[in-house]
């Protein structure tokens, strides 16, 4: 038994004795709050808070809070932390003028990723990917989803998806596992991209679901990648795995692909750069969360998705940093919520609603984690000392959880 308790906390965000599982629309502006407030966590699990006046006596580990905000860790549902290299090399060529999809046009991008992948030992691979576990861990990330996707032959992808579920091991933090195998299509299938497809649905599927490597089957469907229809067959052959959708969706163009996830009742759509009003109708009559990632805007220099749209039409947005070599090589999560609020005017209740419960829903861990709740992990944050929440997107760029806990021990 150990137990920690969190004293004469200014602000208890997102507590409530409810159940919040997510929010959606005009109740993303709500983030239920209790001021001068403690919490109390035994065995890594929150077992009870409230207000100062009946504050507990003792705890293994008591912490004072006092003119500090404690909020839930971020919960980033949409990240590729499994690579073999950086890609600096493009990021220069950008910076020069030339655009994402020309780089992967000419052999570089994923297809890159793919070859330094395939090169590349499985110790190697988990020992990069834990030090950025560990880096995110540090920024205030309490739960997280990685998809494999660079290996694009079934021996890579395999070996992707066993440091993943080596990192689910061992991480102090939930991990939820993708698989991303129609990521891009291997140079040598350009031809003959039916072959792929079919690769991707008669081998890799059958031995990703028979050695319980993913949770989830994920598609690039966008311009120059995977086609609805495309996308729509490889979703079908996953969920007969029992594997639930989530896709990259309309992030180089207004492609189809938020319909074709919501037809196959995917948990999130993700990215959504290019949407319109068919877009939103669609997600509106389904249960699939838009997932926006604007790390991937800032970085490659594309539109941001729009956000405010989403949410007064009274949708559940979810955020996410899509930590990766190409488009956004950052998992910092106060910086997605920075961006949030200030290019894509989400207020900042409603990025934090979106960066912790609704992640958390993205992925199916709303029971775990994404709200102060009893019986939730212990996975927070303390903040350094502020006077209100917004100062948190307010200082962008700035580390402002001046402790992380997870399970209940401050790491
Ligand atoms: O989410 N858009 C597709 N996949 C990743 C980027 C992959 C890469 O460039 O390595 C993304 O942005
Ligand atoms: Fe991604």
């Amino acid at each position: 038994m150990s137990s920690l308790l969190i004293r004469n906390i200014r602000t208890l965000v997102s507590a409530s004795h409810a159940p919040r599982h997510i929010v959606r629309g005009a109740e993303m502006a709500d983030l239920p709050a209790i001021d001068d407030a403690w919490l109390l966590s035994e065995n890594g699990r929150i077992i009870a808070f409230g207000n100062m006046t009946d504050c507990p006596e003792r705890a293994d580990t008591v912490l004072d809070a006092t003119d500090r905000f404690v909020l839930p860790a971020w919960c980033d549902s949409h990240t590729h932390i499994v690579f073999a290299a950086t890609r600096e090399e493009e990021f220069v060529d950008r910076i020069r003028g030339l655009s994402y999809e020309e780089i992967a046009r000419r052999g570089g991008g994923i297809l890159n990723s793919a070859r330094k992948m395939q090169a590349a030992s499985e110790e190697d691979l988990l020992a990069g990917a834990r030090a950025r576990l560990r880096e995110v861990i540090g920024m205030g990330t309490g739960a997280i989803e990685i998809k494999s996707g660079y290996g694009l032959t079934l021996e890579s992808e395999l070996k992707m998806l066993h440091v993943i579920r080596k990192l689910k091991e061992e991480s102090p933090i939930p991990v939820k596992a993708t698989f991303l195998g129609a990521h891009a299509v291997p140079l040598e299938y350009k031809d003959r991209r039916e072959d792929y497809i079919s690769l991707i649905i008669n081998e890799m599927l059958p031995v990703v679901a028979g050695e319980g490597l993913a949770e989830y089957c994920d598609v690039f469907c966008d311009k120059g990648f995977f086609t609805p229809g495309e996308t729509d067959k490889i979703l079908k052959s996953a969920s007969v795995y029992g594997l639930k959708a989530r896709i990259h969706a309309n992030e180089l163009g207004i492609t189809g692909g938020v319909q074709v996830g919501v037809a196959n009742n995917a948990l999130s759509v993700d990215h959504l750069e290019y949407t319109g009003d068919e877009e939103i109708e669609a997600l509106l009559n389904s249960s699939t969360i838009p997932t926006l990632l604007p790390n991937c805007a800032f970085f490659l220099g594309i539109p941001y998705p729009n956000a405010r749209a989403m949410i007064d039409a009274g949708l559940p947005v979810a955020l996410a940093s899509d930590f990766n070599p190409g488009s956004a090589p950052s998992g910092n999560m106060p910086f997605v919520i920075s961006l949030a609020c200030i290019r894509m005017k989400m207020l900042p209740e409603e990025a934090i609603n979106a960066a912790t419960i609704n992640g958390a829903r993205a992925m199916e861990l709303e029971n775990e984690v994404g709200s102060v709740a009893v019986g939730k992990r212990a996975n927070l944050m303390i903040s350094r000392p502020m006077n209100s929440l917004a100062v948190l997107p307010y200082h962008f760029g700035s580390q402002i959880a001046e402790k992380v806990i997870i399970n209940g021990q401050v790491v």
